[in-house]
C-alpha cells in the first residue's frame, strides 16, 4: 500500500506468517532498493513488492526486483500481459489484483499464478464496476484455474473464513494494516482510520481512476469540481499536488486523500503486525468451530 507498506510493515508481517509486500506505488526506484534489502535484512522469510503497472518509472522498478532476486511480485492497476512474462522468465511468481472475472481471465492468460479478487468495499485504487466482495469472489473462482486470494472488505478472522468458503485460498487484508503500528502512514491518519464509522468512505474520481477515500475536504472539493463539469484534466490538476502523501503520509487530514476501505467501521484499535495476525488466525479457528449462529 502506497505510504503505508514500507519494510517495517512488510517484515513485521511475514515474520508473524504472512506475506509482508512493499507497496513500490509510492517509491522512487532507489528507495524501493533500500526498502527490499532493508525488509530481506529485518525478515528471513518471504516477502514480496507490489507493483502498480502504471507507474511512470515501471521499467526501472522491474529492473530493481530483478537486480535485488525479489520471488514474489503482486501487479496491480493496469494490463499485466507487458511485464508478467518478463518477471516470470526470471523465476518470479505474480500475482495480479482484478475487480472482474474478465481481468482474471486476462491475468491468467497472461501467465499469472494467482489473481486477488478486490472488491468494491476495499480501500485505495478499485474498479469501475463496483461489484463488492460477496459476489466477485464466486464470480472469479467460477471463472479461473489459478488460486484466487479474496481482499477487500476483510479484516477479521471471521470474514477470512467467510471468503475461503466462497472459494478463495488466501485472503488479502489493506486496510486493517494501515492501522498497524508498522505502518509508515500518518499517526493522524491511523487515528481518523480506527474512528471511522459505517459510510464514511466512497469510491470516487470514477472518471479518472476510482478510488477509495474518506469524505474529508478534498474529497468535497472533488466532488464540487465534478459537479461543475470538471474534465478529467482539471480533476489531475486537483490530485496533482501530491494529495496522497499529504494525506496519508503527512498527516494532512483536510487537504489530503486519505484512501482507506470499508472496513475501517470495524477496526477500533491501532495494533502491532504480530497482534493483528494473531487475532486473525483465533478468530478464524473459532468462526470454524462455531461457523454459523444457533439461535
Ligand atoms: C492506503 C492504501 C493504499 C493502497 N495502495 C495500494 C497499492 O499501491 N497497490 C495496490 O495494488 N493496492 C493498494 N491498496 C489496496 C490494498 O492492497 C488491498 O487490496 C485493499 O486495501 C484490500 O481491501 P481492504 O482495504 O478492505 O482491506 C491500497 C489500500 C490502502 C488502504
Amino acid at each position: 500500500m502506497i505510504w503505508a507498506s514500507g519494510w517495517r510493515l512488510a517484515s513485521a508481517v511475514s515474520n508473524a506468517g504472512g506475506l509482508g509486500l512493499i507497496g513500490s506505488g509510492s517509491m522512487y526506484p532507489d528507495v524501493l532498493k533500500e526498502h527490499i534489502r532493508k525488509c530481506r535484512l529485518a525478515t528471513a522469510r518471504p516477502f514480496g513488492v507490489n507493483l502498480p503497472l502504471l507507474y511512470p518509472d515501471i521499467d526501472k522498478h522491474v529492473q530493481i526486483i530483478i537486480d535485488e532476486a525479489v520471488k514474489i511480485v503482486f501487479t496491480s492497476a493496469g494490463n499485466p500481459k507487458t511485464w508478467t512474462s518478463v518477471l516470470k522468465e526470471r523465476g518470479v511468481t505474480v500475482v495480479h489484483v482484478v475487480s472482474s472475472s474478465r481481468f482474471a481471465r486476462k491475468a491468467e492468460e497472461a501467465g499469472c499464478d494467482a489473481v486477488v479478487a478486490e472488491g468494491f468495499e476495499a480501500g485505495g485504487h478499485n474498479g469501475r464496476e463496483e461489484t463488492t466482495s460477496l459476489v466477485l469472489t464466486p464470480a472469479v473462482v467460477n471463472s479461473v484455474k489459478v488460486p484466487v486470494i479474496a481482499a477487500g472488505g476483510i479484516a477479521t478472522g471471521r470474514q477470512m473464513l467467510a471468503a475461503m468458503v466462497m472459494g478463495a485460498e488466501g485472503v488479502q487484508l489493506g486496510s486493517r494494516f494501515v492501522a498497524s503500528e508498522e505502518a509508515s502512514s500518518h499517526i493522524e491518519f491511523k487515528k481518523l482510520v480506527v474512528n471511522a464509522q459505517e459510510g464514511d468512505t466512497i469510491l470516487t474520481m470514477k472518471q479518472l481512476t476510482p478510488v477509495r477515500i474518506i469524505k474529508n475536504r478534498f474529497y468535497k472539493e472533488i466532488q464540487t469540481a465534478e459537479w461543475n463539469g470538471a474534465t478529467p484534466e482539471e480533476l489531475k490538476a486537483l490530485l496533482g499536488r501530491a494529495r496522497a502523501k499529504k494525506g496519508m503520509f503527512e498527516g494532512s487530514l483536510d487537504e489530503g486523500e486519505l484512501e482507506i476501505g470499508q472496513v475501517s467501521a470495524l477496526l477500533h484499535d491501532i495494533l502491532p503486525a504480530e497482534k493483528i495476525i494473531k487475532n486473525l488466525w483465533s478468530e478464524f479457528e473459532q468462526a470454524l468451530a462455531n461457523p454459523v449462529k444457533i439461535l
